[in-house]
């Protein structure tokens, strides 16, 4: 491996990987048919340290590097992706968003309950017409004295219901372009922010995404995080971050499908010999290593560059691009080796393929990572 992990990196793997195991797993199956939000996952995640992990400790966070992040982050995912994302978007979007832009008054309100993980956060960009090209976005923010006045309508909102507070996305001034996208603190229960429609999604079920309605929805231009039309970079920066969780994410999920699939090769029999004895089972095996493999290596690279401080754009959309097409393969493939048995909900290998299909589309398409990929690649390199 390329990176050699510290005594702590490994220590708090260990950690994560004990709790993950023993406590999320527990409840991942019948939070897929139940649809449960796993409160109590996050609650014990908040003592851990796990919801604001790179956030300083005066503000409630643990200071961890990026990479002890990656690998706790890749242990929950392991054992359930709808805890996992949750974790993803609260760490990365929210939290550091809100640390890297937050004036010191926004933190001691926002960033310490949400690192120290009293609460939820999400992140609002999406809307029903904007998707992948979120300059399109159609919500508005109106300064109306001391405040502005939010109006338009968010879509595919992780944690949508149950966070407690929302950064979200408006135009300051429509004929700025991307530079007329401004972005504000709403905390839930303010007046004219109104959780919508509730997807029913294929995977991911006890991950809530919701609409958010905002009607008439007034805050203190005080709410507002970093300066008039700084939403669009906002976002972009805490995609790149953001990036690096869904790519642990599929990590976690590729892993857990790979141990699930050798477990059943060896214990399969068919024709007077385990499976894992036939050529194209072990094979199968072999690929599947090696892309968990290149994964690994591009999500920890990533990683470390942004812990070095360097512009990692680049490679957090190339380390999001191959580990979410990578857990697709390697799920699908690890239902092929099971069988029919890999079709019936008696099995983890069927809820992993449906968690992963999302990966290449949340966080940026696939396509998008190459647009990102090769624009970076292209033009001038921005500083850090
Ligand atoms: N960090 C900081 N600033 C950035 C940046 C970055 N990574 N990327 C771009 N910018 C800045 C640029 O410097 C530029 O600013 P200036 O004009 O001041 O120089 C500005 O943003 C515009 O940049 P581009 O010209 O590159 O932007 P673009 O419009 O050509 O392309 C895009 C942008 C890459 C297509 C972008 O729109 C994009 O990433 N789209 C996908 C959106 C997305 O990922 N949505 C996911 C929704 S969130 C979600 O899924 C969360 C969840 O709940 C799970």
């Amino acid at each position: 491996m390329l990176f050699k992990l510290t005594d702590e990196h490994l220590m708090i793997q260990n950690m994560v990987r004990e709790f993950s195991r023993k406590v999320v797993a527990a409840t991942a199956m019948d939070r897929d048919k139940s649809k449960e939000f796993p409160a109590d996952n996050f609650k014990q995640m908040g003592e851990l340290g796990l919801m604001g992990m790179m956030i300083p400790e005066e503000y409630g966070g643990e200071e961890a590097d990026t990479i002890s992040y990656v690998l706790a982050l890749s242990e929950i995912a392991y054992s359930c992706a709808s805890t996992s994302v949750v974790m993803s978007v609260q760490n990365s979007i929210v939290c550091e968003s809100l640390n890297k832009f937050g004036s010191q008054a926004q933190k001691e309100e926002f960033l310490v309950p949400l690192a120290s993980g009293e609460m939820i956060g999400a992140f609002a960009l999406t809307e029903p017409e904007a998707g992948s090209d979120p300059v399109s976005q159609e919500a508005t923010a109106v300064k109306d004295g001391d405040d502005f006045i939010i109006n338009g309508t968010k879509r595919f909102i992780t944690s949508g219901k149950h966070s407690k507070v929302v950064l979200v996305t408006a135009k300051t001034d429509e004929t700025k372009g991307h530079k007329g996208i401004s972005c504000f603190i709403v905390p839930k229960g303010t007046k004219g922010l109104v959780v919508g429609h509730m997807e029913d999604k294929m995977g991911l079920r006890a991950s809530d995404t919701t609409d958010l309605i905002f009607e008439n929805c007034r805050v203190p231009a005080a709410n507002m995080l970093g300066n008039e039309g700084d939403g669009f970079k906002i976002a972009m920066s805490g995609l790149d971050s953001g990036r690096i969780g869904i790519a642990s994410q599929s990590l976690g999920v590729a892993t857990a499908a790979f141990d699930a699939a050798v477990k059943y090769a060896k214990k399969r029999k068919q024709f007077g010999s385990a499976i894992s004895k036939h050529q194209a089972i072990r094979f199968q095996i072999a690929d599947m290593a090696v892309q968990i493999e290149a994964a690994k290596q591009l999500v920890f690279s990533a990683a470390a560059m942004k812990d070095r401080g360097e512009v990692f754009t680049k490679e957090a959309s190339m380390a999001k691009l191959f580990a979410s097409e990578m857990v697709n393969t390697v799920t699908a493939r690890a239902i092929q080796m099971h069988g029919g048995y890999g079709f019936t909900k008696d099995y983890d290998v069927e809820r992993y393929y449906r968690d992963a299909r999302v990966f290449t589309i949340y966080e940026g398409t696939s396509e998008i990572q190459r647009i990102v990929i090769s624009n970076n690649i292209l033009r001038d390199k921005r500083k850090p």
